[in-house]
């Protein structure tokens, strides 16, 4: 198969471990100073400083997979008002997570001060039936934030992650042709054609919050000029400005932004930014055609357009 690259999306290595409590010392197991607001060096362990606790988040990035999440909550990372969770803690929508309690998932966050917000993401909210209202139930109140790029970019980002997945552990592959079409017909049960249904979901959760609560950020001007982007969400969280321009810079090896903060340089995992796959130009048509209604009936949910297909 002929790849092009298509598109890059920005992301580092998610860190391993979540914290440990102990009484009232915490004994952090991370090997991040992000989690004490202090992200200019790594350590081991270290002590809970005085002013500081586990909040459970006042902002989620909700998704959608493989609409830039990661790098979304990296470059709020940067600001000093801002403390993100390291891993995708999948509690509003794993039953077995879930079960375990608000507890155990303001356990998993990191330490805070009272002037920061903590956030967390996990991409599978979007799309998950049981998120909306249990995100509510916690916090009537919440701001939400969804990365969205264009759909039919999305299927074929989340077709390339299977298929670099299956090639990794020695899986059987198919085009990304013969998965989207079933006997010459759009194959539109596939799940990836699914999750880029954004006026089903957002449906679910305009259900249990107004849109105001919920701020959208365009995933493919967010990978092109970051700061623009960034800034309407600093707005949206009425946090002070405090990105930078200077808080990135153009890898023109990787084809995208890398993070400079703290006197620290970040770019994104090998596995982000891969190249996709050269798809015919009939099946794109099929595709661009089945999401435009869609695309125009979010477009009126949210009185907001975008120039996808
Ligand atoms: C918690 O701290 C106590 C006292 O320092 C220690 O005896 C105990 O082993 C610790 N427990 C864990 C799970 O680290
Ligand atoms: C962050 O940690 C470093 C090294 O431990 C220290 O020198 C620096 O003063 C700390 N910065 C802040 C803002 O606490
Ligand atoms: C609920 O979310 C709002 C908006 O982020 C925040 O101001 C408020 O503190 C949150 N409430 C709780 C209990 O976390
Ligand atoms: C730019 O990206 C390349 C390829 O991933 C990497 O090897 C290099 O370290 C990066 N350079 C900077 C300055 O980030
Ligand atoms: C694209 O697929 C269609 C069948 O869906 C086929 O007829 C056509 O030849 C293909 N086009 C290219 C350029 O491969
Ligand atoms: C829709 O957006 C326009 C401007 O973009 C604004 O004037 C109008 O009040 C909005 N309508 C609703 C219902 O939010």
């Amino acid at each position: 198969m002929a790849f092009l690259l298509l598109s890059a999306y920005l992301l580092l290595t998610p860190a391993q471990a979540a914290p440990v409590e102990n009484g009232t010392l915490v004994v952090e197991t991370l090997t991040s100073q992000a989690l004490l607001g202090n992200k200019s060096e790594h350590y081991l362990a270290q002590v809970r400083p005085p002013g500081t606790s586990r909040q459970i988040p006042q902002t989620i990035i909700i998704g959608v997979r493989k609409g830039g999440t990661r790098a979304l909550l990296e470059m709020l990372d940067v600001h000093p008002n801002i403390v993100v969770a390291a891993t995708e803690v999948h509690f509003f929508d794993w039953e077995e997570n879930y079960v375990k309690g608000i507890d155990w998932y303001r356990s998993l966050m990191p330490l805070s001060y009272e002037n920061q917000i903590t956030i967390e993401k996990t991409p599978g909210y979007f799309t998950s039936p049981q998120a909306p209202e249990r995100i509510h139930d916690m916090n009537s109140s919440i701001k939400l934030l969804l990365i969205l790029r264009d759909p039919t970019e999305r299927v074929i980002s989340d077709y390339t992650q299977v298929y670099y997945n299956r090639l990794e552990n020695h899986k059987p592959v198919q085009p990304f042709e013969d998965v989207v079409i079933k006997n010459g017909v759009l194959n539109t049960k596939y799940k990836a054609i699914q999750r880029s249904l954004y006026d089903v979901h957002m449906g679910r959760w305009l259900k249990y919050f107004h849109l105001d609560q919920i701020h959208i950020v365009d995933g493919n001007t967010l990978i092109r000029d970051p700061l623009p982007e960034l800034q309407k969400v600093e707005r949206f969280l009425n946090l002070p400005s405090k990105i930078l321009s200077s808080n990135f810079y153009f890898n023109q090896t990787k084809g995208f932004y890398c993070i400079r903060s703290d006197g620290r340089e970040r770019c994104l995992h090998e596995s982000k930014g891969r190249p996709h796959p050269v798809v015919n130009s009939t099946v794109l048509e099929q595709l661009y055609s089945y999401f435009r209604e869609h695309n125009e009936r979010f477009y009126r949910m949210i009185n907001h357009s975008f120039d996808w297909h």
